[in-house]
């Protein structure tokens, strides 16, 4: 093992003392297969079914995997057009949507194929998993559009009936409990789709892909590290900002403050996360090895920083987590732990947080001038 970045760098930092004056709600921890969505409905009927889905989504701790979109339930943004075609306006404005016709005639994009040894970008699906939405058709895995909606929020046929659903077919938003409501979105998150009701799951869609683990595509390829000043709120308030169903319907409306707060430490949390997942695949000490080093780092050192200020439990939780870490090359068990850890931690933070009273985040956020 070779150290790829000095712990001592960010530990350096002194820590918060006082008491922390959140308080996070515990639950046991459980881990459970859900049923296939077939199968749901007689079950969450039952009593134990909802305690099931409750125990699930609260503890966070089945959902420790990474997210992916799997191909068998892409059903494409076509299928999302009819209600959200305002979105769909936005996402087409967006580079998401743009490299799906523009990266194959991208010079950059067949100089790193011809370094890694591939034939072209859509032949590979090195290029194809991250740049594109893949569906399956017969036997076949086909790219059917850039990085769309359900690369974001999650491969569509288990939950877009559910997600909508207020309660039968002339049942209205206005008739809707808050039960009702949060039954359904939680029976949404859980049959895959990473909706607002945890923020962690659509920020770890972004940085799933905006780390570039791959090792080989940057130390052969030569492709780019990372996107290595990704943060949530200025990544996603800017062009990618499709935010018109929780304004008048009308207007594309920056979300509201008390929403960036929450998302700001979201980010933060599943950028270190991430970057400590990308590390757990560094074997070289060389450009990608450091640069996913360095970036866990310089995250967690942000974090410290904030937390000083805002004194998160949970933020507390993620960096003595991180503080055990060895950035080192061929660590991978003992990073992949961490990481797990690390997002136990965001999840359970993304659920509970309440923006209001998050006000020791605002000096941290970015200007709406420094939008992507
Ligand atoms: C038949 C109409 C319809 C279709 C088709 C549809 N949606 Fe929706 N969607 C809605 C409605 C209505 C809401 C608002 C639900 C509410 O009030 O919570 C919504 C809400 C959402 C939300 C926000 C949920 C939240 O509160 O966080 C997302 C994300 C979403 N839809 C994504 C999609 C995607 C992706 C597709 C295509 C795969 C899709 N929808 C297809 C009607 C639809
Ligand atoms: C793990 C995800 C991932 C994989 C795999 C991947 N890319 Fe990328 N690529 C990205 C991200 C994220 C960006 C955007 C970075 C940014 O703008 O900060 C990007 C940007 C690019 C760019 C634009 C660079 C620039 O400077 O604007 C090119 C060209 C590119 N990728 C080519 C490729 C090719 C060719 C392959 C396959 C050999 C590939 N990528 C595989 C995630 C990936
Ligand atoms: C499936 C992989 C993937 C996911 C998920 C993803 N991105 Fe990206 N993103 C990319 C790639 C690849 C590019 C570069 C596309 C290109 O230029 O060819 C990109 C580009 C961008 C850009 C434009 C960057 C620039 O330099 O202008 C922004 C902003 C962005 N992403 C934000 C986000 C946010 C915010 C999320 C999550 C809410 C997200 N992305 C989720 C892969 C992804
Ligand atoms: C790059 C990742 C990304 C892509 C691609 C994406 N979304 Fe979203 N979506 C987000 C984020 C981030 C939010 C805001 C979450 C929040 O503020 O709670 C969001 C919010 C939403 C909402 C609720 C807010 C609103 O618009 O009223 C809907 C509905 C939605 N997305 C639908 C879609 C549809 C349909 C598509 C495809 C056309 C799409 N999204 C593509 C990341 C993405």
């Amino acid at each position: 093992m070779k150290r790829l970045h000095k712990r001592e760098d960010w530990l350096a930092l002194p820590r918060p003392s006082s008491r922390l004056r959140r308080l996070s709600l515990k639950l046991p921890h459980v881990s459970l297969k859900l049923p296939h969505p077939a199968q749901c409905a007689a079950f969450l009927a039952s009593a134990f079914g909802q305690l099931f889905v409750a125990i699930f989504l609260l503890s966070g701790s089945a959902l420790a995997q990474p997210p992916q979109c799997d191909p068998d339930k892409v059903l494409t943004w076509e299928s999302c057009a009819k209600c959200h075609a305002s979105e769909v306006g936005v996402w087409k404005q967006t580079p998401h949507h743009q490299t799906f016709d523009e990266l194959s005639r991208d010079p950059r994009a067949s100089e790193i194929c011809q370094k890694m040894g591939l034939r072209s970008v859509k032949r590979s699906d090195v290029c194809i998993n991250c740049h594109f939405t893949l569906k399956t058709k017969g036997d076949k895995l086909k790219p059917v559009s850039g990085i769309s909606c359900e690369s974001c929020h999650g491969a569509a046929a288990d939950w877009i009936e559910e997600h909508n659903d207020y309660g039968g077919n002339s049942a209205t938003k206005e008739d809707e409990t808050e039960e009702h409501r949060d039954q359904r979105l939680a029976n949404s998150t859980a049959y895959g789709m990473r909706n607002t009701r945890d923020l962690y799951l659509i920020a770890s869609s972004c940085l799933h892909c905006h780390t570039v683990p791959n090792e080989e595509l940057v130390n052969i390829g030569g492709h780019m590290a990372g996107s290595d000043d990704f943060e949530l709120v200025r990544w996603s308030q800017g062009r990618v900002r499709h935010n018109f169903l929780r304004s008048d319907g009308q207007r594309n409306a920056v979300s509201p403050i008390e929403r960036l707060r929450v998302m700001y430490v979201v980010g933060m949390i599943a950028d270190l996360e991430f970057s400590t997942r990308a590390t757990a695949e560094a074997t070289e000490t060389s450009t990608y090895g450091l640069a996913v080093a360095t970036r866990a780092a310089r995250t967690a050192k942000k974090l410290l920083k904030l937390n000083q200020v805002a004194q998160i439990e949970e933020v507390d939780a993620v960096l003595n987590a991180f503080a055990e870490a060895s950035l080192s090359t061929n660590n991978e068990a003992q990073l992949i732990e961490i990481a797990d850890r690390i997002r136990q931690s965001g999840q359970e933070f993304a659920v509970n947080a309440d923006g209001e009273d998050l006000q020791a985040v605002d000096p941290f956020l970015p200007n709406e001038s420094e939008y992507k």
